[in-house]
Order: structure tokens, then sequence, then C-alpha cells
């Protein structure tokens, strides 16, 4: 008998498009706001979505939830197909897959008690009983880190902090499988986020829970996730084991965005150069090509024509025509160290290498160094 665990969501090509319109009589533009995005997601794991703002994630989060439907692509959640089941399935889905919001206190109702606001989930969805309910919604304060007496108040009687738990634990009330979070500690201050985050990892433990982690915040993402997918203009670019993609990144998008990352280790030799010069394109006229290549130091004529599509390389998927070059630059950061007398070339330094060494730039040592150096081309020093 198989024991193979059936992943609690497969996404495959998935595909968001928007029609503008331009005014009365005007044809409208179609904007591709996600354009073909893949991954499986397992029980108990953590996928997270990165990018700028723009790049279409909350578009993912929205398909993925549920609650817009895709224009294209496969989307499985659990045994059911999405895009083919009927009205009354996609209904019922609806419980098994939740989501928590960026402003916690703009997704509670203010007029309402928050026993009242965990309980309306088990109501509509539920046969349970009145006093069941409310025995469900003080257990689930227990379990997200507040009192009992909290049940009595209302939202604005919270912190940003408490307001956060309260609206996860209203997404656990149906007790789903799937939990969409979608920036869910960008409002917060950092010690609360850690909190949260930490919340948000113990409940993952307890319950098995699947969590599709949008974020902009490398360093928060570093904390929670188990995967990462790298999007750039509505297209996944690096996607992969998050150990693999933090440790050496080979998209020089992910590059860029790792090495901006305060608090990553080895990320402060280039902390003065962090900004990613240029601004995102407009998903209404895309860049030909690469959809990075209007913003990337290692362009080629090849680049700005065909557009990599994302393929296998060293333990992750990439989309860069270059990529095999840091991989390269990488690898030679490990061969081990021959002597400066051993070669005629090393012996005498080159004024580059010398001014390198002396700033300490070329210095990080480890795996990271080769693509370090390359965010540091990109980041325009
Ligand atoms: N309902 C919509 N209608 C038209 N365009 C939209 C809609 N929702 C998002 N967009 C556009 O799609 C792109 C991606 O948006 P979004 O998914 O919100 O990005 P992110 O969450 O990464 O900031 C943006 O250009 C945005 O303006
Ligand atoms: S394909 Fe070319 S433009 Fe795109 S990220 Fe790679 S090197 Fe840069
Ligand atoms: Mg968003």
């Amino acid at each position: 008998m198989s024991t193979e665990v059936k992943p609690v969501v497969v996404a495959h090509d998935l595909r968001q498009v928007y029609k503008i319109g331009r005014g009365f009589l005007k044809t409208p533009d179609y904007l591709q706001a996600v354009g073909g995005v893949s991954f499986t997601l397992q029980a108990g794991k953590t996928l997270a979505v990165v990018g700028e703002s723009g790049c279409g994630k909350s578009t993912l989060a929205r398909m993925v939830a549920l609650i817009e439907r895709p224009s294209a692509g496969e989307l499985r959640l659990g045994e059911v197909d999405v895009m083919t089941a009927p009205r009354e399935a996609r209904h019922a889905l609806r419980r098994s897959v939740q989501m928590v919001f960026q402003n916690p206190y703009g997704s509670l109702n203010p007029r309402k008690k928050i026993g009242a606001i965990l309980e309306a989930p088990l109501e509509i969805n539920t046969d349970l009983s009145a006093p069941e309910c409310a025995e469900q919604a003080r257990a689930m304060l227990a379990l997200v880190g507040l009192r009992p007496e909290h049940y009595e108040r209302y939202p604005h009687m919270f912190s940003g902090g408490q307001r956060q738990r309260i609206a996860i634990a209203r997404a656990l009330m149906l007790k789903p499988s799937l939990i969409v979070a979608d920036e869910p500690v960008s409002a917060l201050d950092v010690s609360i986020q850690a909190q949260v985050l930490n919340l948000l990892a113990d409940l993952q433990q307890d319950l098995g829970l699947a969590y599709l982690f949008i974020s902009h915040d490398l360093g928060v993402v570093r904390h929670i996730a188990h995967d990462v997918m790298v999007m750039y203009l509505g297209h996944a670019v690096e996607q992969g084991e998050k150990r693999t993609l933090f440790a050496q990144p080979l998209h020089p998008y992910t590059q860029a965005l790792l090495a901006s990352t305060p608090g990553i280790p080895g990320s402060g030799a280039l902390r003065q150069h962090t900004v990613l010069k240029g601004e995102l394109p407009s998903p209404l006229s895309p860049p030909s090509g690469c959809v990075f290549s209007t913003r990337c130091p290692h362009v080629t004529p090849r680049c700005q024509i065909e557009r990599p599509v994302l393929r296998s390389l060293a333990g992750r998927q990439v989309a860069c025509h270059e990529a095999e070059r840091f991989t390269q630059t990488a690898a030679e950061q490990h061969q081990p160290k021959r002597s400066p007398q051993d070669d005629p070339i090393q012996s005498r330094p080159c004024a580059q290498t010398q001014r390198a060494v002396r700033t300490g730039v070329a210095g990080p040592a480890g795996a990271d160094a080769g693509w370090r150096q390359n965010a540091g081309v990109l980041l325009g020093r």
C-alpha cells in the first residue's frame, strides 16, 4: 500500500490576466499580474513568496485562497481540481484554505466582540450549537496566546500583535489545512513580528498546517520558510529550498534582494549599496526577453530577445540564461588555496585585487563570496 502523502497545494503554470478599461470606445489593455507560476506545497511546510511591490504576490495569494479564479493554469487543493470542480465542491473547499491579511485591524469587524468574531465562521459553516461554538472560540484564544477575558473585548482594545493573533485564531476556526498569509507581519514592530512568527511556527508544528507566506522581506522569510519563490514582474525567477537559495542565489535579482537585506550573514559589507537601481517596469508593457533585463548588469543580447524559462540548476529552479556563471564563481571560491609562489599571476596581485583586499570587499569567506561579488556588480559598485 502506498504511503505517499498528497500535497496540500499543487499549482501548475498559474496565470492571472486583468482587463484594464481605457475608457469608452477604446480597446482595453491586458495586464498580466501572474504569468505562469508552478509549485507544490506539503502539509507542515511553508513556501515563502518574495519580491518587490507589484510583482504579483497578492494576486497569487488570492488565486490560491480561492478569492479569484485564475485566468489559466492548474490548481489542486488536496484532492480537488479547483479549475474544473463544480461550484459546490469549490464552496466546500473554502473551509480548508483561509487567509490572514497584513492589516489585522482592517480585517476585524470593530463592532463585534472577539468571541463573536471567532464564532462567526462556525455559525455559518457548521451545525454546532451556540455553547459549542463559544467553547471552541475560547479554546482557540488560548491556542494563539490570548487570555479568556479577551473573549468579551472589542478589536480596538488590542495591540497590533494581539489583533494579528485574533486574525490567525479566526483563520483557524474551521481547521483549515492551508493558511495563505499576505504580508502578515509587515505592519508590526520588529519585536512583535518575532512573536507572531514564532506563534505561526508553533501552530504549524502542532497542527501540521501548510503556509503560503507572502512577504517582501527576506529577513522575515529566513525565519519562517522551508522553500522560497522569488517573483519578478509576475514570474518566478528562482525557487527552491531556502538554505540553497540563501547560501548561493543564482539569479541576479535574488542576489540583489539578499545583499540588500540587513541581518543576513555577510550582507553587511554591501549594505551601503543595497538600493536596487531602477524601477519595476510596468506590467502593461513588460520588457521583451528576460523580464529583469532592464535592470540586470549581466544582460546580453540574447537576454533581450529570449525569455529564460525556469530550469533545474544546482539544486533549485532558476530562470536566467547566465546562471552558470554564478555557480562557477562560487565554485571557484571553494578551490583549495594555492601558495602565491606557486602561481606567478597570483604572486603579483593587480591593483583591483589589492584595493579589494584593503577594503575587505572581496573578503567574505565561504560559499556566498561569489554571489556577493556579483551582487556588488548589480548594485552598482
Ligand atoms: N484587480 C486588479 N485589476 C487590475 N490590476 C491589478 C489588480 N490587482 C492587481 N493588479 C496589478 O497586478 C500587479 C500585481 O499586483 P499585486 O499582486 O498586488 O502585487 P504585489 O502583491 O506583489 O505587490 C500590479 O501591477 C497591480 O497593479
Ligand atoms: S537572463 Fe540575462 S537579463 Fe535576465 S537575469 Fe539572467 S543575465 Fe540578467
Ligand atoms: Mg501585495
